[in-house]
């Protein structure tokens, strides 16, 4: 499938992606699906996936080509894409070491426990959502340089076409156009100079957003180094934002910022060995427990969209996301019991509370609402012809982050301090409650949903997946598994097909609305309350057989399978 940006501002001249070495900022299209043998790159944005593929073309591996591409996203996807912001980073490599990296933000040095509680003890989202003392400690520059060993090529080469897309600018899309319309007031009210994203007339498809501020804070992180972003000029600049904003990111946070390799978590799924990313990523826990509840259950006889596994899959969702709530934070602050969480009597404990047929029952505490839909963490897939593998997925949290731009540094600050919980039981943006494994305490990190994830069989890998979606992440991630593992799917249905999603709580069903009208109805015949919602996640995957690359750009977004 092809779509070209805009039929008003470009040539009809479809270029096959395949065929490009280099890429056009003025001109591109987005392709969704990829087959080939040497390597391909599946992102959120067309221009970042070419120039993913560009560094695999020029001999990097696909180390080189995320790190490329993500840097990319910064400048081409600034809703989610990001140098302000944090993720998590799985990597196979060839020679059979799985790898996992944590650049996930943290809690200011002066941030606590109670910072977004007004006067009245009452939980101020506002706060905590948008603005300058919602940002966390950015992790993402961290995070590329502690990748670095493992990439090939000299760093300038991967960031230079981030900087050129930056300087010399690039068209939007008529998504980035809507996007940038749709929040010019949360750009005017969270800044305190001009941002590249306000004009004065509204963006339209085929416009060029130059951001010649960002470019200058490329330079500066190509040219020093991790120091180009966490001392020196950006540093300075990032504090006296703070200053003018009433944030609390101090020079000692940023100076004392680092991203951190972790002990993959790893768990085996009827002959296939998934890696993902352990806490304080959720998904590391949730994912195993997840599959661990349905490798008791025979789901592949059971087909794909019965009511019978979709009534499975959903009261997993829901005693595992049960557990989310109750127990997990960041693992270097509180003592999260995951090897009981994933013990085999602990999977059977949960499982007595599983009836057939009907609807369970979440227990009544404040609810959520994660009807929102915000589509703005952003995952990328890599795999090169070497059997080296990437899988990352880097977040802003919200679209655009705080909206917050560094003023003189051109970039987007995350909101991602509202993954805490803010207060016991108040519900976060995404519906997701939590309390003290999960509270705000200087220099701690902030739960996540975010899940990359690649699937190994015999050693190699034969999946590398992820999507945004906040705490739909996992319950994605869970469902493109099965559809590949246990129903056999397409690589392009398994990301494709509608997605339901259940979180405990708020105790509903939620269903793209492509969800089967029939399908929908037996579950509220069985008890559930449906909810029918926007699109559920973006996911990106390739799938590696026998030396063939297949490369799945979701339909959900401008998502582009490239690759060569
Ligand atoms: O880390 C997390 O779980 C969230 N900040 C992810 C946000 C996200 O996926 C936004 N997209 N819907």
């Amino acid at each position: 499938m092809k779509y070209l940006i805009s039929p008003a501002f470009f040539l009809v001249l479809v270029l096959a992606v395949t065929a490009q070495d280099k890429f056009n900022p003025y001109q591109y299209s987005i392709s969704k699906h990829f087959t080939g043998a040497n390597g391909a790159v599946v992102a959120a944005h067309p221009l970042a996936s070419q120039v993913g593929v560009m560094i695999l073309r020029k001999g990097g591996n696909a180390v080189d080509a995320a790190i490329a591409t993500q840097l990319a996203l910064a400048v081409v996807y600034p809703g989610a894409g990001n140098i302000g912001g944090g993720g998590f980073m799985v990597i196979h490599l060839s020679g059979g070491k799985d790898l996992t990296l944590d650049f996930r933000e943290k809690a200011p040095l002066k941030g606590s426990r109670d910072m977004y509680l007004d006067a009245n003890g009452n939980a101020d989202l506002n706060k905590s959502q948008h603005g300058h003392l919602a940002a966390g400690v950015p992790g993402a520059v961290a995070g590329i340089f502690k990748a670095m060993p493992y990439a090939r090529l000299p760093f300038k080469q991967l960031i230079q076409p981030a900087i050129d897309l930056a300087a010399k600018g690039f068209v939007i899309t008529g998504a980035e156009a809507a996007d940038l319309n749709d929040d010019r007031e949360l750009f005017v009210k969270n800044n305190t100079r001009p941002t590249a994203f306000v004009k004065d007339i509204p963006w339209k498809a085929g416009d060029t957003l130059v951001q010649k501020e960002l470019a200058e804070t490329l330079i500066r992180i190509r040219d020093q180094g991790k120091k180009g972003f966490y001392e020196g000029k950006t540093a300075r600049l990032i504090v006296a934002e703070m200053d003018r904003g009433k944030g609390m990111i101090s020079l000692e946070d940023l100076k004392k910022y680092d991203a951190v390799w972790r002990d993959a978590s790893v768990f085996e799924y009827k002959g296939h060995r998934v890696v993902t990313m352990p806490l304080p990523s959720s998904g590391g826990v949730l994912l195993p427990m997840m599959m661990k509840m349905t490798a008791r259950f025979p789901i592949d006889s059971f087909g794909f969209h019965t009511p019978k596994s979709v009534q499975l899959m959903t009261e997993i969702e829901r005693l595992a996301y049960a557990d989310r709530a109750k127990f997990l934070g960041d693992p270097d602050f509180y003592a999260v019991p995951v090897k009981t969480l994933l013990s085999d009597d602990y999977i059977t404990s949960r499982l007595r509370l599983y009836q057939p047929d009907t609807a369970g029952d979440s227990r009544r505490i404040a609810s959520g609402d994660v009807t929102k839909e915000s589509e703005e963490t952003t995952h990328l897939s890599v795999a090169d012809k070497e059997g080296n593998a990437v899988s990352l997925t880097t977040t802003l949290n919200g679209g655009y982050g705080s909206h917050t731009v560094v003023g003189g540094a051109g970039f987007l600050l995350n909101n991602e301090m509202d993954d805490f919980s803010v207060k016991p039981g108040v519900p976060n943006m995404y519906g997701a409650v939590g309390g003290e494994a999960n509270a705000i305490a200087p220099g701690k990190r902030m739960l996540s949903s975010m899940t990359p994830v690649i699937v190994l069989r015999s050693g190699k890998p034969v999946y590398v997946t992820g999507t945004p979606g906040g705490t739909t992440i996992t319950t994605s991630l869970y469902q493109t598994l099965l559809n590949l593992i246990d129903f056999k799917l397409s690589a392009l249905d398994a990301v494709n097909q509608p997605k339901f999603h259940m979180q405990w709580l708020p105790d509903t069903l939620y269903v793209e609305k492509e969800f089967p009208e029939a399908l929908k109805a037996t579950m509220e015949r069985m008890g559930y309350k449906v909810n029918s919602r926007g699109h559920i996640g973006r996911t990106e995957l390739i799938v590696i057989d026998n030396g063939k690359i297949e490369a799945v750009g979701d339909f959900r977004g401008d998502d582009t399978a490239a690759g060569y």
